[in-house]
């Protein structure tokens, strides 16, 4: 699709999690002090690893969970930033489960969902981490469905993933809008047939439409 098109015709809205609802940097954020000048390099080096390793694993068919990639990212952010602390590994997965929704959140979620649309996620996260983070965060009662990659044993941005909520709903792609501020998942989205929206945290620029340039 085209940049800047009107969303039209939409039944779900789906949404990222890591990232785009919550704050993938507030695990390090509650273990600042024990990282100290380290800690911004390691919870960037943690998520950039983290969604490499997915790619790595879906390219190789050699699936794991969420959590272990998870993990295996972790370990390499520590060691390529020099800490050895193995109680503090442990601290900061804990700290995975619970991760801080960003503070729109809540509202823009009810908002949505008083307008009558269907709610959900759909994540490269496993049941276990998408329940744990979203209990956390007491935003239970307003999802419809969380869909996690583990029923199709692939990350995203494989077009099985973005097919789930298709089928949750009885839909058609162009009926969902998905949300997510990791522009390589919104190409994915879009590449699938989803009306989609980047929801831009960063300062990095939006990822150029490379997949079809006569648009
Ligand atoms: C997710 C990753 C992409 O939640 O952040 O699927």
């Amino acid at each position: 699709m085209a940049d800047n098109q009107i969303i039209t015709g939409i039944k779900a809205c789906v949404f990222d999690a890591y990232g785009t609802l919550f704050d993938v940097h507030s695990a390090v954020g509650v273990h600042r002090a024990a990282l100290g000048d380290m800690a911004d390099a390691v919870s960037v080096t943690w998520r950039d690893k983290q969604l490499q390793y997915t790619w790595l694993r879906s390219l190789m068919g050699a699936h794991e969970e969420f959590w272990t990639v998870t993990g295996d990212a972790l370990d390499y952010a520590l060691d390529a930033h020099g800490v050895d602390d193995a109680p503090l590994r442990e601290a900061l997965m804990q700290a995975y489960l619970e991760l801080k929704p960003y503070a729109e959140v809540g509202d823009a979620l009810r908002g949505l969902k008083e307008r009558g649309f269907k709610l959900a996620i759909l994540s490269n996260g496993s049941p276990k981490m998408l329940a744990a983070a979203v209990d956390n965060a007491g935003l239970s009662a307003l999802f419809d469905a969380v869909l996690s990659v583990e029923e199709v044993g692939i990350y995203k941005p494989d077009r099985r993933v973005y097919q789930l909520a298709c089928d949750r709903f009885a839909v058609a792609a162009n009926e969902i809008t998905f949300l997510s501020s990791n522009a390589w998942d919104v190409r994915g989205a879009a590449n699938f047939g989803f009306q989609v929206v980047w929801m831009s945290r960063t300062r990095f620029p939006w990822t150029q439409n490379w997949l079809n340039r006569s648009v």
